[in-house]
């Protein structure tokens, strides 16, 4: 065996650094394999061999050890989803109480996942969700049937705006729920389960460690592009007369529960899609330009309604895991 120099530890330790946190799966790869390129140059065959073997139990061991801990072959279970089973246990008033949290069904879920590209929510479901409004005077629903596209563009320009911000991706990004153990503390926000990504990639996502944050940038955006954005969906936005009233955006969250439950009971999937709204919020609040408060009224064209919530909806190729509720104990004054 050749003794390993200064130097070939030095280039071995920066090797090792570069490999995480960023950069892309290729450059990953390229660095691995130069790394054990030149691990493989500083042994013989034989202690090169019980090395690997030595690797592979190692990792073998840590592959296990860090899916139990990370629930990677178990979604959506704990604590935090103990809510979703109980409503059906409970009975009386505690089963009313528990229908609040799960907002009215257990089946209800925001799907985050893609929607089957060939098969489009018909106009009759559409003039049944409107139906579900009871304040058409202050509220109306918008269905971006006619000009699509110019809706995606502006989700997808406000999701990257988004991610400029750095104050608000971070406050964005403090939603998330990354661990195991932050899902049992909050019993809130979005999970790895909900993203709607296959089961092979759930699994990974939780085994791997935690994304860097310009690589989780990275993946929100391309999911944005092309799975919130992608085919098969129908895009809506609610619009308000009054958009700064309380009382108008309460009955906006109303009408929207009331449109996720006859969606959910018609098999259609749907997903609040909200960045264009945050942006606007955001120039309201702060000194960003106008920009998504000027385009969005473009878009829709009647200076009185204003744009306060929107969403997709389709048919969803997989279905969607539930979120982390807190107990009804905690959710009673
Ligand atoms: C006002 C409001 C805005 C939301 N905006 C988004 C959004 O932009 N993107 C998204 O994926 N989910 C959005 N959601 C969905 C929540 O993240 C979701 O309701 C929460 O994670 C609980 O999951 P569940 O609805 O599946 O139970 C929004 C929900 C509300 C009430």
């Amino acid at each position: 065996m050749r003794r390993a120099s200064l130097e070939d530890i030095a280039q071995l330790a920066s090797m090792c650094h570069s490999l995480w946190p960023d950069g892309s799966i290729q450059e990953h790869a390229r660095e691995l394999s130069r790394l054990l390129t030149v691990t493989a140059s500083l042994m013989n065959r034989r202690e090169l061999f019980r090395s690997m073997a030595a690797a592979a139990g190692a990792a073998i061991t840590g592959v296990s050890w860090r899916a139990t801990r990370t629930g990677a072959f178990s979604a959506s279970q704990g604590a935090a989803y103990r809510p979703w089973r109980e409503a059906s246990e409970s009975s009386g008033l505690y089963r009313a109480l528990h229908a609040a949290i799960l907002a009215a069904s257990p089946h209800r879920h925001t799907n985050r996942g893609p929607f089957q590209s060939h098969r489009a929510v018909a106009g009759s479901a559409l003039d049944a969700i409107s139906r579900l409004n009871s304040e058409p005077d202050q509220i109306h629903v918008r269905f971006w049937t006619e000009s699509p596209q110019q809706i995606r563009e502006l989700m997808i320009a406000a999701a990257q705006a988004v991610i400029a911000d750095r104050q608000q991706n971070r406050d964005s990004a403090s939603w998330f729920r990354p661990t195991p153990e932050a899902i049992a503390l909050h019993r809130d926000g979005t999970t790895i389960d909900a993203q709607g990504l296959s089961p092979v990639m759930t699994t990974v996502a939780k085994l791997l460690p935690g994304p860097s944050d310009s690589f989780a940038d990275r993946v929100f955006l391309k999911r944005t592009r092309e799975v919130y954005c992608g085919p098969g969906a129908i895009f809506g936005t609610i619009l308000v007369k009054a958009p700064c009233s309380k009382s108008a955006r309460v009955c906006v969250g109303r009408l929207w529960q009331r449109m996720h439950l006859w969606g959910t009971a018609h098999g259609i999937a749907m997903q609040p899609i909200n960045q264009i709204h945050e942006r606007i919020d955001r120039e309201a609040t702060s000194r960003a330009s106008t920009t998504f408060t000027r385009d969005l009224s473009n878009l829709i064209g009647e200076p009185e309604w204003r744009g306060v919530f929107s969403f997709r909806m389709g048919y969803a190729q997989r279905p969607a895991l539930p979120s982390p509720r807190r107990d009804l104990a905690a959710c009673l004054i």
